[in-house]
C-alpha cells in the first residue's frame, strides 16, 4: 500500500525520515495553524510522559461512574497513543467494560498519516515493543512466547508511505519488510479522522466523561493557536474530563494558563488536568 502526502507546498517532501521511529519531516504549511516548517510525526507506544500503570489506575476510579468515556487523541500520528490507551485499559479493565472505553477517537491534521493508520497497519519497531513490556504485566502470557501476538499480528503486507525515504538495503520501520495489526481485544480499538485538533475540540460533546490528549502536538502550533485550543477545552471540558499534554508543558506558566481555565493537577508530576469547575 503506497500512501502520498498531501499538502498545499510542492516541493521536496520526505515522509518516514531518518532517526528513531520520526515518520516524517515535512515541509507543510497548514493555513497557518503551523509556527514551524517541519511537522514531525515522530510517535511510539507508552510514550514516557506519562506513568501509564498510575495514570490508567486514576482514570478507571476517576470515571468510575460513567457508563461511557470517550477518549480524544489529537495529533495521533499512526495511532500509538490511542493504541496505548487501548492496551492499558483492556489489560486492567474485565472485557464486559471494554466498549465503556472504545474505540478510542484519533484525530491528526496530516492527511497522510491518518491515510496509513486508516489502511488498519501499523509499523512497529523493537522499542515498541520493549515499551510494552515495560508497562503491562506480560508474564502472565509467557516472556518469548511470541506474547505481542496478543497485541499486534504481522499484516499480509507492509505498509509503505509515498513519500518515504527508501532505504532497501535497510530492514527498518522506514522500509518494513511486514506491518503490524492491531489484533484481540484492541482490534477495532480506534477510529481516525483527519482534522486539526481546535476543529475536534469545538466538537466534543462533553458530560465530565471525556479524556482529551494533545501530546507532543501543541509545539508545533503558533501561540495563538494555542490559546484558542485552551479556551475551547475550558469551555467544552464538563468537571470530571480529563486534559493530557505532554512533559514539554509542564512548567508554571502553561500550568496556570490551565489552572485559569478551570483545571487542577491532580499529581504536579504527572502530564494531566482534570476539570473541576
Ligand atoms: C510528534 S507527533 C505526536 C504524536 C502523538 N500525539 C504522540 O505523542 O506520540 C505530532 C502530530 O501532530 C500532528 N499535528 C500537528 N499540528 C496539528 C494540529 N494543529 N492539529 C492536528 N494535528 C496536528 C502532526 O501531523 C503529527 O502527526
Amino acid at each position: 500500500m503506497n500512501i502520498t502526502l498531501q499538502t498545499n507546498k510542492p516541493g521536496n517532501l520526505q515522509s518516514f525520515g531518518n532517526c528513531g521511529k520520526m515518520y516524517k519531516s515535512a515541509e507543510t504549511v497548514y493555513s497557518g495553524i503551523l509556527s514551524k516548517d517541519q511537522v514531525y510525526t515522530t510517535t511510539s507506544l507508552f510514550r514516557p510522559h506519562l506513568d501509564w500503570n498510575k495514570f490508567i489506575n486514576y482514570v478507571i476510579e476517576n470515571f468510575k461512574n460513567k457508563e461511557k468515556v470517550n477518549i480524544y487523541s489529537l495529533g495521533c500520528s499512526d495511532g500509538s497513543e490511542a493504541y496505548s490507551y487501548a492496551i492499558a485499559l483492556t489489560e486492567k479493565l474485565p472485557k464486559s467494560q471494554h466498549q465503556k472505553y472504545l474505540p478510542i477517537m484519533a484525530f491528526d491534521i496530516d492527511s497522510e498519516v491518518i491515510q496509513a493508520a486508516q489502511s488498519g497497519k501499523i509499523n512497529l519497531t523493537n522499542d515498541d515493543f520493549n515499551a510494552i513490556t515495560k508497562n503491562i504485566d506480560i508474564d502472565k502470557y509467557g516472556i518469548g512466547d511470541n506474547w505481542h501476538k496478543k497485541f499486534f499480528q504481522k499484516a499480509g503486507s507492509a505498509l509503505k508511505i509515498g513519500n518515504d525515504i527508501s532505504r532497501e538495503d535497510f530492514q527498518s520501520i522506514y522500509n518494513p519488510r511486514y506491518s503490524y495489526t492491531p489484533a484481540g481485544n484492541i482490534k477495532d480499538s480506534v477510529k481516525f479522522y483527519e482534522s486539526d485538533v481546535l476543529s475536534a475540540i469545538n466538537r466534543i460533546n462533553d458530560d465530565g466523561n471525556s479524556i482529551v490528549n494533545t501530546c507532543h502536538v501543541l509545539s508545533y502550533c503558533e501561540d495563538f493557536y494555542v490559546e484558542k485550543v485552551l479556551n475551547a477545552l475550558g469551555e467544552k471540558l464538563k468537571p470530571g474530563s480529563i486534559y493530557v499534554f505532554d512533559k514539554f508543558y509542564l512548567e508554571p506558566s502553561f500550568i496556570e494558563k490551565i489552572q485559569n481555565r478551570g483545571f487542577i493537577l491532580p499529581d504536579k508530576n504527572m502530564c494531566f488536568a482534570k476539570k473541576l469547575s
